[in-house]
């Protein structure tokens, strides 16, 4: 390619490249000092050197987070078409009307694109109205989550190191924000009042965007997304709520976060096991306790025990403190007892007959792939 090359003054240049070096060296200077003691320095975490973020690339966090998501990445429009949402591309539009000319007129009968009228009859016709208040007031729950989810995630953003971590929060950042859009849809098309946040939730939510640093990972990640991950998990063979099976694809990959990173970047001992971080963590688990009790009723409408989901959350919330080294293996094991032994008491206070059993072993996760993916995160550690 030929290109007219423009004429320079040299000299200037010389002298422009000579102040830049030396502004360089004083500006850098300042802020390695600042940051020494205290008092400020660079508010990136980023290290213009090496083209990276402070923590380096971290590819394997990259690989398992942020590829993984665009891979299954899901597109509102395509499974839900009865929403407003129009996010598929003209190829992705091409493809479904093409998939549909190809399933035979039975097939087609049965994955009809069915407009907000068509699905909300479709609602009508399958649960009776305190069934709709029940799914709605349990969803709704989680709705007002992915909220926080959304917000915990893009501050996690500025607390991790690393290429890879920012690269997988910023795909769990855009997962939160098409979940709390979707999921409030999908919550209004049963046509019924939706709940408040009960003050459980509120505290439970408050206590983790309020969390300091990495314990916002054990907020989040490990404790409500878990939560989520059970929900979705309980709803998605049920007529109409086939979607949640994505949401719950996606909660999924996002419980393996915290693993992963602490893979990668080992908490220190202190912010591990110190018997405060312990308690601080324990005790932003204590608002999901009353929170069970207020949802057995609607629970129970749609055929769930609230103490056997309770127990299913526990069983997995230790596992993954396990896994990620938040909790030693004999005080996770403690600690699911504890909270075994007080469903119990709870049980035997209020179910005539109880008798005492281990809720912890119960799996309210009906669908055979969602317990599939559910092996595969809790498998490599148990509490039982
Ligand atoms: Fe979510
Ligand atoms: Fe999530």
């Amino acid at each position: 390619m030929q290109l007219k090359r423009l004429p320079v003054n040299e000299r200037a240049v010389a002298m422009n490249r000579r102040v830049e070096r030396v502004v360089n060296r004083v500006v850098r200077a300042r802020d390695r000092w600042a940051e020494r003691l205290g008092v400020g320095g660079r508010a990136a975490a980023y290290d213009d050197t090496h083209y990276e973020f402070i923590g380096g690339a971290k590819d394997e966090l990259r690989k398992k987070h942020y590829d993984k998501s665009l891979r299954l990445l899901w597109k509102a429009e395509a499974v839900a078409p009865w929403s407003s949402f129009r996010d598929c591309t003209d190829e992705e539009r091409l493809l479904l009307a093409e998939a549909e000319r190809s399933l035979s007129p039975e097939e087609r009968a049965e994955r009809k694109r069915i407009t907000s009228e068509e699905y909300r009859a479709f609602l009508d016709e399958h649960y009776t109205p305190r069934q709709k208040r029940a799914i709605v007031s349990f969803l709704a729950a989680i709705g007002h989550g992915e909220a926080y989810a959304w917000l915990v995630s893009a501050s996690l953003l500025s607390e991790v190191k690393s290429t890879g971590a920012r690269a997988a929060l910023t795909m769990q950042v855009l997962e939160e924000a098409k979940h709390f859009v979707v999921m409030r849809e999908l919550v209004q098309a049963f046509g019924v009042e939706v709940p408040r946040q009960s003050v459980w939730e509120y505290l439970l939510l408050e206590g983790t965007l309020k969390a300091k640093g990495l314990d916002k990972f054990f907020g989040m990640n490990v404790l409500v997304e878990t939560i989520a991950l059970s929900i979705f998990g309980s709803l998605s063979e049920m007529p109409g709520l086939e979607i949640l099976r994505l949401f719950h694809l996606d909660e999924a990959r996002h419980t393996a976060l915290p693993a992963n990173y602490f893979k990668e970047f080992p908490l220190d001992d202190k912010a591990k096991a110190s018997l405060r971080s312990r308690v601080r963590r324990l005790w932003m688990t204590l608002p999901a306790l009353p929170l069970v009790m207020l949802l057995e009723e609607e629970l129970a409408e749609i055929g769930i025990d609230a103490f056997e989901f309770a127990g299913s959350v526990m069983r997995k919330v230790s596992a993954l403190s396990e896994r990620a080294g938040l909790l030693p293996a004999e005080v996770a094991l403690r600690q699911a007892m504890l909270f075994n032994r007080i469903f119990n008491l709870y049980c035997r206070a209020t179910r005539p007959g109880h008798e005492d059993r281990d809720f912890m072993a119960a799996d309210t996760t009906s669908g055979e792939e969602e317990r599939a993916v559910e092996r595969e995160i809790f498998a490599a550690a148990t509490v039982h």
